[in-house]
């Protein structure tokens, strides 16, 4: 199977049915070291982290710090890092970019619009996303289908337009329970604010905590509208 656009359905169908380990063992197996993933620490991505070291810590991980994350973040990194033996590799943007940035549109300039907040996004993620995937072939992502309205229509194997490349969603089909049920069932660490009503966890200016009986990602850009509310890593 060639992993090209044209053949995303094919690969769909390849992998119906399949566990979310065997989804990781089978790109793992086709696409070694051009194969790479992006954690943020959430939930899902430390349920992915557990099973990638289990079947090759050597795969690389990286996370794009964007140098607003939560303290609790920058912790789980190095206690899961140590945990499992890996190496979850930083990218940070370009700093003279982020000077520029501030210096023209204020420290939390994403609260000014939704075109500023876009922008920051396109500075401390997007950018260093592109530096993080060059040269693989495919990553993988935590994202589930169940989080959010904007993300229904995904598959587990998408053509991620951004990057030209495959991108990976092992735990699509997964729900919340099915995540931290694995979650207790391994004993994997997780981010101590999932315990404070923070369900999905980005920048620490730009989460909050949910109240109850708002959707899992209501505490994301709480401010704008639930169709705008994802940063441009995930179209
Ligand atoms: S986001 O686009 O709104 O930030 P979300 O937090 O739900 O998305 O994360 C979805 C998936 O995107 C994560 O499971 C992870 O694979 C990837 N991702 C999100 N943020 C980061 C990050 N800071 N570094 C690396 N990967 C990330
Ligand atoms: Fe900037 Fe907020 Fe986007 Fe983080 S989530 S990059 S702080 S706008």
């Amino acid at each position: 199977m060639e992993f090209v656009k044209e053949n995303i359905n094919a690969i769909n169908d390849l992998l119906k049915g399949k566990s979310a380990f065997e989804i990781i063992t089978y790109f793992n197996d086709e696409l070694g070291d051009k194969i790479t993933f992006g954690t943020s620490l959430g939930a899902e991505d430390q349920v992915i982290t557990q099973m990638l070291a289990s079947i090759n810590s050597m795969v690389p991980i990286f996370t794009l710090d964007t140098g607003r994350l939560f303290p609790q973040t920058y912790d789980l990194i190095d206690s899961t890092s140590t945990k499992y033996k890996i190496i979850i590799k930083p990218y940070s943007p370009v700093n003279t970019e982020v000077e520029t940035m501030v210096v023209e549109n204020g420290m939390n300039l994403f609260f000014k619009s939704i075109e500023l907040r876009k922008h920051c996004c396109q500075v401390r993620k997007l950018r260093p996303l592109k530096r993080a995937l060059e040269g693989r072939s495919a990553w993988f992502t935590g994202l589930r289908r169940s989080q959010s309205i904007t993300r229904v229509d995904m598959q587990i194997v998408e053509w991620d337009e951004n990057s030209n490349m495959l991108k990976v969603n092992p735990l699509m089909e997964w729900s919340e329970d099915d995540v931290w049920d694995y979650i207790k069932a391994h004993g994997i660490p997780y981010n101590p604010l999932h315990d404070q009503d923070y369900p999905s966890i980005g920048c620490q200016p730009c989460t909050r905590a949910i109240m109850p009986g708002e959707d899992v990602r209501a505490g994301r850009w709480s401010w704008e509208n639930p169709d705008t509310r994802e940063c441009g890593l995930h179209k």
